[in-house]
């Protein structure tokens, strides 16, 4: 009998398959790195042949580590790093270019021709964005301009976009054997292509970048019995699953964390920070520079939307340590590291690798480190790198206070960084809020479980997740007021100091 739901989750840096139970606990899983293709300052990509090659032995070693077969699954769940692209041909089953990944800056241009053509505010009405590099849209433009053939091919139907959520299931369903062309309503609110309340594809949108409308994936609820098809029977799992869920990492975390009511929240901190606020049925318009986004539908009921603080980069400024600087072996080491000194030393580091996302949205911006006096070491740097990590979540808190006028009183947290004690205990005292991890940390996957496992009645309601979860850990606030408005006033100082720096 099938008593399990498998969830794959495509991320940034890895892939990896989960297996939960109905208590909502890890059976098993795999997880496969792959490389981070960087051809220029300011380019990332990926492959698409090695990801999804990557997510099918994740998929069978799951299996064969856990001795389960997919017979054993009720359910399969799809969970997807948002906004990177990938234009396929849909008869021969190859990539036309690599996946441009979310990080990836190379569209600034089209992005600051956008503003000053006046298209702004209908992007920022229409698909609740501001124009930046960050979305699908301006990549897809991208490669339909300077990759040849790639045009003509999405005008007669042959090449077709999506995200890795729609590269995987199209893939997974059959690929060029009948292979299902969907997305669902949060990776596509990430498009600057849907229109947030229609939650279909905007013409006029579409025409900013030129991009042909059968290009599109069908666009899905999260959660349904149907929309998403069944695993091939002769796939990586050797047997059909159906696939039920299918959602952007950040909202399954979301919906992992069991933030099913307005006013919950949760920051998820990975290669990136990203905080999400649900605001219920109700579209809150940001004005402080969040992103308006969909959080969730589940097929029958309707939409649920989310304001959205994303930060693009927090756990990779520690990997830039390692791997650039080589002042860490790994990213554990960063705590020790910044254990060894009291305080910053007067060191405050803007990792703004890729301008700056929310609440600022400068894609002009790029990284400073400021305040270096000949005392500072490599410890200063390890801990301005922490606490650069929990100063861009207070900016955004900071926003999310003023667009919703909820304030926070504990902030649940979850993801890679969050197992770095000194970096959640400087959260709770950048924020003078209680943080809170739960016991399962791995809510991008189990989101994507869940939302798999609602749609198939495994799970009978949201109430019943909501009893799965429990907390681990929990770090209350030791900074005085005092320090912590000093400390972040000269956050916000360093951070000016990082503008107006790319012509
Ligand atoms: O929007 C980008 C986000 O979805 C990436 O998440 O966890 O793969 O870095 P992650």
């Amino acid at each position: 009998m099938a008593e399990f739901v498998g969830a794959v989750d495509q991320g940034t840096t890895s892939s990896r398959f989960m297996i939960f139970d109905h208590s909502g606990n890890e059976v098993g899983r795999h997880q496969l790195e792959h490389e981070q293709i960087l051809p220029q300052a300011g380019w990332v990509e990926h492959d698409p042949i090695e990801i999804i090659e990557r997510t099918n032995t994740c998929l069978q070693q799951a299996l064969t580590k856990t001795g389960l077969s997919a017979s054993d699954l009720v359910a399969l769940g799809v969970t997807n790093q948002r906004e990177t692209t990938v234009v396929w041909n849909r008869r021969t089953g190859r990539p036309y270019y690599n996946a441009i990944v979310w990080q990836d800056t190379r569209t600034d241009r089209i992005a600051t021709a956008l503003e000053r053509d006046g298209k702004g505010d209908v992007i920022r009405r229409k698909a609740g964005l501001p124009p930046a590099t960050y979305f699908s849209a301006g990549k897809i433009q991208w490669i339909l301009e300077n990759v040849d053939g790639v045009r003509e091919a999405a005008e007669s139907g042959d090449a077709v976009f999506g995200n890795t959520d729609t590269w995987v299931i199209w893939n997974l369903t059959g690929g060029t054997d009948g292979g299902l062309h969907v997305t669902d309503v949060t990776n596509a609110s990430r498009t600057m292509l849907m229109d947030l309340e229609t939650l279909d594809w905007d013409d006029e949108l579409l025409g900013f970048f030129g991009i042909p409308r059968r290009m599109l994936p069908e666009i899905k609820p999260s959660s349904s019995p149907t929309a998403f098809g069944k695993t091939r029977a002769n796939g990586p799992l050797g047997g059909e699953v159906a696939i039920t869920g299918d959602l952007g990492d950040q909202q399954a975390a979301t919906v992992g964390q069991v933030c099913f009511a307005p006013g919950e929240a949760k920051n998820t901190y990975g290669t990136g920070n990203f905080m999400l606020l649900n605001t219920g049925t109700e579209l809150v318009r940001s004005q402080s520079g969040l992103l308006t986004t969909l959080c969730y539908q589940f097929e029958g009921q309707p939409a649920v939307y989310a304001l959205e603080g994303s930060i693009a980069v927090t756990g990779s400024a520690v990997q830039w340590l390692r791997d650039q600087l080589g002042i860490i072996s790994g990213a554990s080491q960063s705590e020790s590291l910044a254990r060894q000194v009291e305080d910053n030393g007067g060191v405050y580091f803007v990792p703004a690798f890729s301008g700056l996302f929310a609440p600022y949205w400068r894609s002009d911006a790029r990284g400073a480190i400021v305040g270096l006096s000949r005392f500072n070491t490599n410890a200063h740097l390890a801990r301005a790198t922490l606490e650069a990590i929990c100063y861009q979540s207070r900016d955004v808190t900071e926003a999310m206070a003023t667009d919703s006028g909820v304030s926070l009183e504990v902030l649940k947290v979850d993801g890679g960084v969050t197992m770095n004690e000194l970096c959640m205990q400087i959260q709770a005292d950048v924020l003078g809020v209680s943080v809170s991890r739960p016991v399962v940390a791995e809510t991008t996957a189990l989101g994507a479980a869940y939302a798999a496992g609602l749609a198939v009645g495994f799970w009978k309601s949201t109430d019943e997740l909501r009893e799965n979860w429990n907390e681990a850990r929990r770090w209350e606030p030791q900074w005085s007021a005092e320090q912590r408005d000093t400390g972040y006033a000269k956050w916000k100082k360093a951070v000016e100091r990082t503008l107006d720096w790319v012509d």
